[in-house]
């Protein structure tokens, strides 16, 4: 079943797509100059935090960024990045979000959008199947944007992200099976996932090639996983999420920064999709 599809201007169909539970690909949206401000200042970034000034190029740093507590305090410091939050909220990208989807106003929860840098030194951030938490939290309509910001990605070398569409492909996909109550405010992970897991792989689907530039969006409920880098060279991508400001339910709720203020919102307002299990040990902790 395809989940993938790539898009050029017809924004209308590609609404409908993600809409329904899928993956847009919008082919070289950025220019390589947008991506290299945020990539140069990441470099100079690994040269402070790993105190090597030698240190010229991505792959030289993800070779060294590779311990926990430097891998949190490099993809911490990255959100602080000028170039990175300028990035994420240029007009380009917002009022295409917002033409895309018809949204008002657009928010974007700064303080979890990320510059990541996985690698098989570094598989911090490689992640089993989840959804991503909707941080407007009532909402069913967050989106979560992945710019790739390296030259490009093939599964042997790479890695790339697997989506499924498991759960009759609702975007509250959760319906047939439960999250894991993890208390964690930025994915939820699914509970009982060895039970799923056959049918979840059956219905899925990768992508495994794209290009510095594209532009990847997917509704931030849509079950996904990461395909781990097993090749010499890092996956480096931007990663945000973005959501609607104007719902009515979060303007009335006065739900802004509710991922703050009520970490287990989501669990409490869907009580039915979540159970008390006995949490595997995570291979990340942001
Ligand atoms: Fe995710």
């Amino acid at each position: 079943m395809e989940i993938i599809k790539h898009f050029n201007t017809d924004i209308g169909e590609a609404k409908n797509w993600l809409e329904n539970g899928n993956v847009a690909v919008f082919k070289d949206f950025f220019k390589k100059k947008e991506i290299n401000a945020v990539k140069n200042d990441a470099i100079n970034l690994g040269k402070i935090i790993c105190e090597n000034n030698t240190i010229s190029t991505i792959k030289e740093v993800a070779k060294i960024v590779t311990k926990q507590d430097k891998s949190i305090q490099f993809y911490n410091a990255c959100r602080e990045l000028p170039s990175f939050t300028r990035f994420i909220s240029s007009e380009k990208i917002i009022n295409f979000l917002k033409k895309l989807m018809g949204y008002e106003l657009i928010n974007i929860p700064f303080d979890f959008s990320i510059l990541r840098l996985d690698s098989h030194q570094n598989p911090l951030t490689n992640f089993d199947w989840h959804q991503d938490f909707p941080y407007n939290v009532i909402s069913k309509n967050a989106l979560t944007i992945w710019v790739p910001c390296l030259e490009s990605c093939s599964e042997k070398k790479t890695g790339g992200l697997k989506f499924s569409r498991f759960s009759s492909g609702k975007i509250m996909t959760v319906d047939s099976f439960k999250i894991e109550k993890s208390g964690e405010p930025n994915r939820l992970r699914i509970a009982n996932l060895e039970k799923y897991i056959s049918k979840i792989d059956d219905q899925s689907e990768s992508l495994i090639e794209w290009s510095m530039g594209d532009l990847i969006i997917f509704n931030s409920l849509v079950l996904h996983k990461s395909i781990p880098c097993v090749g010499p060279d890092p996956r480096f991508t931007i990663n945000f999420r973005i959501g609607s400001m104007s719902e009515k339910e979060y303007v009335e709720k006065n739900m802004y920064r509710a991922r703050d203020k009520y970490p287990n919102y989501f669990e409490n307002a869907f009580p039915d999709y979540v159970v008390n299990v006995k949490l595997k040990k995570s291979n990340s902790k942001r």
